[in-house]
């Protein structure tokens, strides 16, 4: 069923008898901090949850500790405002819900490809033994279809049965560098119910978001359906999204075999409303700490339902999005004139800068970066790799740690035989390349994000190499 709110709500009273329900993030990551922030900010009484001390210190002392537009203001002014706690208080979080979001996080199995349930598990199994009084436990976590079952059974077995309380999934859409604007202002709301109470709790647990949507005259449509089906919506969305990157990036290969252009092409076939002009960016790949581990343990789940055959295409989409990052040593070696063997090119002696180490812009986020991939493998090549990203520098030190890491541009870029610029910041997409012609060794620029203006590059005497795009010197 699906319901445009504002409509006529069904009415629940919060358990704890307040007049909207307390909520409570499990996990601040950057889930957690940011629903947690922008609940508070729509009026919410919240309490944000955390096993990491030196998270929830930082951030009751008023510092986010990710790099999310927007969210250290509303943070502080929430704290200030009495609305917003942090604890790591089990005790706490259950004295004070009435509606418990599960936003821990699933990363892929260090075994295999499916998703590691054990901090839902432990959230559920910590939680659900101090529960006083009826609540709602609902997810919002990317999770293996089925877990909304297991949760429900974990709930059954550590509370009594006379508290009542009930299981919801509502899984979230929010992407890292827009997280506020989608967390206040989301295209549409799925409920994962099994009773009117649960759906009423969600309606109230989210009026906010509905009432702002009323004082701008927009809708949010609400989806109302099962379990299994709410924790689909999720992968689904990612595995297509991350279909529609690969699809631009297998275009690239053909493109460059073919002597064409991707960004035409993208463009091109984008204005078909049918296809949509969004995700059709072709470049070093998708990246992060959701669309690559999704896409894994979708095919892993689906292997366990016994339809593994149905997501084989997403092995495709993997493979294409790795041979991306493959191709920017391919294309280094190309431009420093190196050899390219079977066991790769020999880059020892040269001097490669790569710009960006995050996995998108305006965000801090290293996991799975596309960038650091290719940072190691350019490292394992023999370069010498500098690296200059403007806000995941400690990330990434932490991730890859013996190579240079530079403190601004013009650092980075001085006595470099090669630039990759690997995350489209937009202190990259601006450089002047004029202003860096007598820093470089040599102007060879490869554009992995295609975020440069190639023909300012180009009039600049550089060397220029885009992703799907014929070869410019
Ligand atoms: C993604 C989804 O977009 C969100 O809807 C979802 O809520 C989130 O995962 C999640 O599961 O929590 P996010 O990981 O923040 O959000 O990043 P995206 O904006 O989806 O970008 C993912 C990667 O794809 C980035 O590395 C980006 O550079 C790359 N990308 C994106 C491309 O290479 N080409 C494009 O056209 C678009």
């Amino acid at each position: 069923m699906t319901i445009a709110y504002p409509s006529t709500p069904p009415v629940v009273a919060a358990p704890s008898g307040a007049p909207r329900p307390r909520l409570t993030f499990l996990g601040t990551g950057y889930l957690g901090a940011t629903y947690a922030i922008c609940f508070a900010e729509l009026g919410y009484e919240v309490l944000g949850f955390d096993v990491d001390e030196a998270k929830i210190s930082k951030l009751s002392g008023g510092d986010v500790p990710i790099h999310e537009p927007g969210l250290d203001e509303l943070l502080r002014k929430n704290l200030s405002a009495g609305r917003l706690r942090f604890t790591t208080s089990w005790e706490e979080v259950a004295e004070f819900g009435d509606v418990h979001f599960i936003c821990v996080g699933t990363p892929q199995r260090p075994d295999g490809m499916a998703a590691d349930l054990s901090h839902v598990e432990s959230a559920v199994t910590n939680l659900a033994p101090l529960l006083k009084r009826k609540a709602l436990i609902a997810g919002k976590s990317t999770v293996p279809v089925g877990t909304a079952e297991w949760i429900e059974q974990l709930v059954r077995r550590h509370t009594p049965a006379e508290l009542g309380v009930e299981v919801a999934w509502s899984p979230e859409f929010l992407q890292e560098g827009v997280a506020v604007e989608d967390v206040l202002r989301p295209n549409r709301i799925i409920f994962g119910v099994k009773s009117d109470w649960a759906t009423g709790m969600l309606y109230a647990a989210h009026k906010g978001v509905f009432d702002l949507a009323l004082t701008e005259d927009r809708e949010v449509p609400v989806v109302v359906t099962d379990f299994a089906t709410a924790e689909l919506v999720k992968v689904a969305a990612n595995a297509f999204l991350a279909t529609k990157i690969s699809f631009i990036n297998a275009m690239a290969e053909v493109c460059e075999a073919a002597g064409a252009d991707v960004t035409q092409l993208a463009r091109s076939i984008g204005y078909d409303a049918r296809i949509g002009n969004k995700f059709l960016r072709a470049g070093v790949g998708f990246g992060g700490g959701c669309l690559p581990k999704d896409i894994r343990a979708f095919q892993a789940r689906a292997q366990e339902l016994g339809v593994g055959e149905a997501l084989r295409f997403l092995h495709e989409v993997d493979l294409i999005n790795q041979r991306r990052r493959q191709k920017i040593v391919q294309l280094s070696a190309e431009l420093l004139g190196r050899g390219y063997g079977p066991a790769g090119p020999d880059l020892a002696g040269t001097r490669i800068t790569v710009l960006g180490a995050t996995f998108k812009p305006n965000s801090d986020d290293v996991r799975d970066s596309p960038a650091l991939s290719v940072v190691r493998k350019l490292a394992r090549s023999g370069a010498e790799v500098t690296v200059y990203d403007p806000e995941g520098m400690d990330n990434a030190r932490n991730d890859v740690a013996d190579v240079t890491y530079s403190k601004t541009l013009t650092d980075a870029v001085t006595g470099a035989d090669l630039i990759c610029v690997l995350t489209e910041w937009e202190e990259f997409r601006n450089a002047d390349p004029n202003s860096l012609n007598e820093l470089v060794a040599a102007r060879r620029v490869i554009d992995g994000r295609n975020c440069l203006d190639q023909s300012v590059w180009v009039a600049a005497g550089w060397e220029y190499r885009g992703m799907g795009k014929p070869a410019v010197a």
